[in-house]
């Protein structure tokens, strides 16, 4: 508890200790954090300076305001960054930092919905949870499609359920990164497909939570950001990159923001954004741990991750799990393990499946603590299922023989 710097004085002894058990229970938790793609690891306590401050970047990141506690330019710096990860040209992206991959996603099918009003929005059945709510925010028209076994949509099921929609402008919501198994939608293959049904008014939005900040750093991808001609994409940042405020960015073509400004006076600024006030210490986050990584960094770091993942399949592969994991994921399936396992790990679970996300924080020697984990509870498991399928002992340990079936009567 060492890191806890409340000072002595400001609140009640009681009060204090709540503070101090909280912080010791939190830090013992990230022991066990291996199934969230969140990760663990990082530090801004060189940031703590600015927590004196009602820091609020009210509506447009490019357009100040008369709220000047800021940190607008900062927030601009992270948003060119991005931009430039993805492929944007520097002059024709917009842009915000969001709460998280939610608000990002619902941003971008904002965006497509006030393009095409009469839209249909089209995502697959791994999509996360949070889209289908979005969706109904904006209460716009959506076709869910299936999904292969990888978590990659089903392209035929696509091309058959677009055609039959051909008359309305599809709102194609691609997943860059499952939330269950890190399937990527290759957008390469959807613009095919559209071509194909020559549709030529369409909005593709890519829903990049986690995949965001890995994709990029690896080789032989698929097909995901301005290059491929997408309009819009959401990437979280507390995500690989971390912070204890869930944030993330969310990216669109220029022009199709400014048909949804509006100036407002009250604030001097722009009301481009979903909420009106909104976080000014998440962008310093992001680049205090852009400016300290840097693109090599990051590189590193998902090399690193991604070699872990490798370790961690083979591991649970050695016990007879049968784990897998797409190319350039860092998400590790396995099946859902033991109850046992469940109550210690914190591992997300999906019916009979579940996946440990190998995230910078997770280390090699939490995977062997895991894997010997499931091992254990499996042999457990087993000895169990072998007591009660097991001939029963009678009480001086000799087996008892199964009781001859009584004799059919003949019936009176
Ligand atoms: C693929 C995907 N999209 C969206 C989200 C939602 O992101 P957030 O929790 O940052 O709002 C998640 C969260 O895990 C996700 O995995």
């Amino acid at each position: 508890m060492g890191h806890l710097k409340i000072k002595n004085g400001e609140l009640a002894a009681g009060d204090r200790k709540i503070l101090e058990n909280l912080h010791g229970h939190l830090r013992e938790q990230v022991h066990t954090f291996v199934g969230y793609p969140c990760t663990g690891e990082f530090d801004f306590t060189p940031l703590l300076p600015f927590m004196e401050f009602p820091i609020n970047n009210v509506g447009d990141p490019f357009v100040d305001s008369t709220y000047r506690i800021h940190t607008r330019q900062i927030e601009r710096e992270v948003l060119a960054w991005f931009a430039e990860l993805t492929h944007f040209p520097p002059d024709q992206y917009w842009g915000y930092v969001t709460n998280g991959g939610t608000e990002g996603n619902l941003y971008g099918l904002f965006l497509a919905r006030e393009r095409f009003p009469a839209g249909v929005a089209y995502y697959s059945e791994d999509t996360h949870y949070s889209v289908y709510k979005n969706l109904r925010v904006l209460n716009m028209r959506h076709i869910m499609v299936k999904s292969q076994p990888s978590g990659e949509i089903d392209y035929e099921d696509l091309l058959e359920t677009l055609r039959i929609h051909r008359d309305v402008p599809p709102i194609i919501f691609a997943n860059i990164g499952t939330t269950m198994t890190e399937g990527v939608d290759n957008v390469g293959k959807i613009q095919e497909i559209l071509r194909k049904l020559a549709i030529a008014e369409f909005h593709i939005h890519c829903d990049a939570a986690l995949a965001g900040m890995t994709l990029p750093f690896q080789e032989g991808i698929p097909p995901y950001d301005f290059r491929a001609g997408i309009d819009s994409i959401s990437i979280s940042g507390h995500k690989f990159i971390g912070s204890p405020i869930p944030c993330g960015i969310v990216l669109a073509k220029k022009h199709y923001v400014d048909r949804i400004a509006r100036s407002i006076e009250y604030v001097g600024t722009l009301d481009t954004t979903l909420t009106g006030s909104r976080n000014g210490i998440t962008p310093l986050f992001l680049w205090y741990a852009i400016k300290r990584a840097g693109v090599d960094g990051f590189r590193r770091q998902v090399g690193q991750c991604l070699k872990n993942a490798q370790y961690a399949v083979e591991q649970f592969r050695k016990i007879g799990l049968e784990a897998w994991r797409n190319p350039w994921a860092i998400t590790v399936v396995i099946p859902r393990p033991p109850a046992a396992v469940l109550k210690k790990w914190q591992i997300a679970v999906y019916g009979e499946r579940a996946h440990v996300i190998i995230m910078p924080s997770v280390k090699i020697q939490q995977i062997d603590e895991l894997v010997a984990d499931i091992a254990v509870a499996r042999q457990e498991q087993a000895k169990t299922a072998a007591k009660l399928t097991a001939p029963r002992k009678n009480h001086s340990g000799i087996k008892s023989q199964p009781k001859p079936k009584p004799k059919q009567r003949s019936k009176p």
